[in-house]
């Protein structure tokens, strides 16, 4: 097939920057970086990228096709040819450029590092002539955030590094959760006490880009969210972030609304909140400001409370990802209201451990 691209070239020594077209002749079953190599090895050797595995394990090959976050050896070509498009390759984003599409994981690494990867395990010795050995079950809330292969396409597409380069980010964050949740490790405290340092956490948009664009289906949004209730059930709360997610609980769960008026004072505090008086009251005057009392309280309001209750029974159930409201409330429609006899089931994850065949359980077959 005939595959014509554009890639953002840079030149390090000059810092000159240029859109360059490119056409080739590719296999049909050829993959972004393999038109790379094809370009690289007949027309242009200085083009600069990275690759190694080409089998989407090694994480090298992140880079931007039309501005998103991909792995190359993941993209196949042949649907965009098909559909007569030609991709703009460039390099990562939150990352200086080295040359071309290939840029300088530094810090990305020093983040990773500052997570403290490796397991604590609260002893010297293993126990007389024995070993700890622990079952898949145990292991499978870090399942997912054990996949990630540190590619960095969440990082490109962090918005909160885009303000912050000094946030922590998608990737460094779900290997903190890898840690926390792993049951082998004594540190979860002083872990968490470091996620929940400036620049941690609480500083992330949860805009889900990071989540949209990993290649491994890691979701770390979703480790940020179980690292923030980890920090709220060990009672660290100091950040704004945790207050301002702790008030946005129970206003919900006690009237079915977010009540805005108490918000600023329950998560800055009262003295903060006085010196925001003169803005809240220009607010006030433009009807922005509901009364405070009495509270309004939403038709459904137990609804909120039946999602709180659901919520709190899945733990730390990361293994199979179940941390998203809408999936909760997808639950609560049609396993527990539209079905009280199975409240409680779970219709859209079977318990299995990953990488199992799926059980039909109903019937005690395989499906
Ligand atoms: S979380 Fe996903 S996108 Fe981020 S580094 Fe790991 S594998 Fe790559
Ligand atoms: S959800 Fe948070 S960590 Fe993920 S990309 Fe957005 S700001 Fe970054
Ligand atoms: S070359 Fe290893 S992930 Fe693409």
């Amino acid at each position: 097939m005939d595959v014509a691209l554009k890639i953002w070239r840079y030149d390090p020594e000059s810092g000159e920057r240029a859109l360059k077209r490119y056409e080739v002749e590719a296999p049909e079953w050829a993959c972004l970086l393999d038109v790379l190599d094809i370009v690289k090895d007949q027309v242009d050797g200085t083009l600069a990228y990275r690759k190694s595995c080409r089998m989407m394990i090694c994480g090298s090959c992140g880079m931007r096709m039309d501005g998103r976050a991909i792995l190359a050896c993941k993209e196949r070509m042949k649907p965009i040819v098909d559909r007569g498009h030609v991709p703009v390759i460039s390099a990562m984003g939150n990352m200086p450029i080295v040359k071309d599409l290939a840029v300088d994981m530094g810090p990305f690494w020093q983040k990773i590092r500052a997570m403290k990867p490796w397991i604590e395990p609260g002893y010297e010795e293993y126990p007389e002539g024995g070993e700890f050995r622990h079952s898949q079950e145990q292991m499978n809330p870090i399942h997912k955030e054990a996949l990630c292969i540190m590619c960095g396409c969440c990082v490109s597409e962090c918005n909160s590094m885009e303000a912050d380069p000094d946030f922590l980010g998608p990737a460094a964050l779900a290997k903190g959760f890898r840690f926390v949740g792993d049951p082998r490790d004594q540190a979860k405290v002083e872990r968490l006490e470091l996620y929940n340092s400036e620049h941690g956490i609480w500083d992330c948009t949860r805009c889900y880009f990071c989540n949209e664009r990993c290649p491994k289906g890691v979701d770390p949004r979703d480790a940020i969210a179980k690292l923030g209730a980890e920090s709220i059930k060990e009672g660290i709360d100091r950040d704004m972030g945790a207050k301002h997610a702790k008030w946005f609980v129970r206003s919900a769960v006690t009237t079915g609304w977010l009540r805005e008026t108490e918000l600023v004072p329950k998560t800055q505090g009262l003295v903060s909140a006085i010196k925001e008086t003169k803005f809240a009251l220009s607010l006030a005057k433009r009807g922005k400001v509901p009364p405070p009392f009495p509270p309004h309280v939403a038709d459904k309001q137990h609804e909120a409370r039946m999602l709180r209750d659901l919520i709190a029974t899945q733990g730390r159930d990361g293994a199979l990802g179940h941390v998203q409201g809408e999936r909760a409330l997808s639950r609560i429609e049609h396993a527990v209201m539209a079905d009280p006899d199975h409240a409680g089931r779970r219709r859209d994850a079977p318990e299995i451990t990953p990488g199992e065949a799926p059980v039909n359980r109903d019937i005690g077959e395989q499906p």
